[in-house]
Parts: C-alpha cells; structure tokens; sequence
C-alpha cells in the first residue's frame, strides 16, 4: 500500500502528488494533454528550489521527494496503486470516463477516488463496475498547504473503501471532515457563494481593490473574495457555481454575469495573466 496514482497534472492534481510523495508515497502522476506533465514537473523543480534556497528544505529531500513522484501519459502506469486520486476538469462527462477508463486499467482491489468539488460521487461511481471501490476526497488548493481534506461516501461506498481512505487521508496529513453528498459538501457550498456575491459588487461598481481589502481587514480572510477567485482560476469558481445552482435548483445560486462575460474573454485569472487583477 505505498504506490498511489494521480490522475491529470493540472493545479490541483500535481499539489496532490507533491502531497503524497512529500508523506512517503511513490506516485506517478499521469496525464494525457500534451504538455501538461512537462509543465507540472517543471513547476514542482521551480517550487522545490525555493524551498531549498529558502532554507526550509535540504537538496538531499528535494531530491528524495522529486524521486518519488514519476510522470506517464498512460493509465497503463496506474498498475500496482492501491488507490489512485482523480484531479481532471471538473465536468461530469469527463470524470465518468475517466472513471470508466480507470476501472479496467486499475488492479481489481484498487480504490478509486474523485478530487471534485462538487459532482455527485455516486454518479461517477455508476460509471465503475465497482462502485463500493469509489469515494470522494475533496482538496483544497494549494493541496500541498491546504490542512482540510472532505471526504464523501456515494451510496455505494463501502466501510471497508471509507477506512482505507481515511488512513491516507490521515498519512498526508490532512484533517478530515465528512462531507454530505449534495452540491459543493460544506466548504465550497458556503465559500463559493461568497465569492459570487463580492462578483456582483464589482458589477455594480465596487472596485476589486475596496471588497478584498473589506474582506482581508475586516473579516480576517487571507485573501480577498476576488483575489482567491483569480488564484484559483475563474473558470473553476465558476463551474463550481454553477454546479451548486444546477444541484439545488435554487436561484440563490446563480452565477453572477460577469463571471460568465470574464470567462468567455478567456480573463481566467492568475493561469491566464488576467482575471480581476492583471498578473505579470
Ligand atoms: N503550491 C504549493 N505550495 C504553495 C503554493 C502553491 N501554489 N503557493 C504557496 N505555497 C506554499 C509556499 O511554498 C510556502 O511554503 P513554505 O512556507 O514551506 O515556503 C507557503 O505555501 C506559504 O506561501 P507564501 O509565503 O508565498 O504565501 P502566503 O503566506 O501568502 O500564503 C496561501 C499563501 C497559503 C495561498 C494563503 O494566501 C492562503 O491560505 N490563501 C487562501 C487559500 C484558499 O482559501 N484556498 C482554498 C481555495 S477553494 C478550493 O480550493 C476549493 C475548490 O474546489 C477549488
């Protein structure tokens, strides 16, 4: 039980295999874009120096971890992981293939586990010939820093799934909460509302600048409202809203307009150089 997979090298999914082989897991991060695994190693190294340079890692750890974590454009490598995590764009259709494709690669016993932040875990379940195998374990970005992991039972998981999923849950360090399986479990269901609402301020005429400023100062938040939206991409905030107005067919949810117009403009935030602020 020491080989776990990572599937897609993007934000999140390369923060877990930096989070897993930092807690002494060998992982292979496997994705199938062009580019995407040359990007995120080339990320980590560039994370990693700094560490170094900062004085709060020495080059032999660096070296260590780096070594346990390896890269494969095919979920052929998935073989011999006792669980694999799942971190690829946050569309149903694109988890439950994924899931379909990982059920016939991964070895019989392995465990299957989704990074969304707010699909149903049952329906990707459904797309698996063993859905009592399937659960949900959501991260927080940055995952290597982020103390919370939420876990999510599908209808089907079994104790047996649970367990084990909490151990590795508990070896890289996180603190657990169990989350309800409804739209954005806990902390995206009170988080990303947040963020739609300072949205909407900015579409009235607040400046960016005024509402993250109130929220840093006067809420105690480490990043304002629309600050935390740029970091975490604004296509992603706004996909996790629109999941939470789909799922509860409640108009409380509704994605502010400008999120739609900012996304359509390609302004996605920090990853894109543009989103409510403009990054260098
Ligand atoms: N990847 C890996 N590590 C990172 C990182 C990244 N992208 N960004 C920062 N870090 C690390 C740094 O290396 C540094 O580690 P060391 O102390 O070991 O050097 C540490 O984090 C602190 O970084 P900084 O000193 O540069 O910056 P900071 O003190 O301002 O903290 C922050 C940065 C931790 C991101 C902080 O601003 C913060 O907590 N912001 C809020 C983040 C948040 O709310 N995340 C949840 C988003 S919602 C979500 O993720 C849900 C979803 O479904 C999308």
């Amino acid at each position: 039980m020491n080989k776990v997979a990572v599937i897609g090298a993007g934000l999140m999914g390369s923060g877990i295999a930096q989070t897993c082989a930092q807690a002494g897991y060998e992982v292979v991060n496997v994705d199938v874009f062009p580019g995407a695994l040359e990007k995120a190693e080339a990320n980590l190294n560039a994370l990693f120096d700094k560490k170094v340079q900062k004085g709060k890692m020495t080059e032999g750890e660096k070296c260590e971890i780096l070594g346990r974590i390896s890269y494969s454009s095919t979920y052929e490598d998935v073989k011999g992981a006792y669980l694999i995590v799942e971190a690829v764009p946050e569309k149903i259709d694109i988890k439950k293939e994924t899931f379909a494709n990982l059920d016939q690669y991964a070895d019989e016993e392995t465990i299957l586990v989704s990074n969304t932040s707010g699909l149903s875990i049952s329906e990707i379940a459904a797309a698996t010939k063993r859905p009592h195998k399937v659960m949900g374990v959501h991260f927080f970005y940055p995952a290597p820093v982020m103390k919370l992991a939420e876990l999510i039972r599908g209808l089907a998981t079994s104790d047996d799934t649970y367990r084990t999923v909490r151990e590795f849950a508990e070896r890289i360090k996180k603190t657990i909460v169990d989350a309800p399986e409804f739209p954005g479990f806990i902390v995206n269901r009170i988080l990303v509302p947040m963020q739609n609402e300072a949205a909407f301020m900015v579409m009235e005429g607040c400046s960016p600048e005024d509402v993250d400023n109130a929220m840093k100062l006067g809420a105690n938040h480490p990043m304002g409202p629309l600050e935390l939206t740029d970091f975490v991409g604004v296509d992603v905030m706004l996909a996790t809203m629109t999941g939470l107005y789909e799922g509860f067919h409640d108009s409380k949810y509704r994605p502010c307009p400008l999120l739609e117009t900012m996304v359509k403009a390609g302004h996605l935030g920090r990853k894109s150089g543009r989103g409510f602020y403009k990054y260098e």
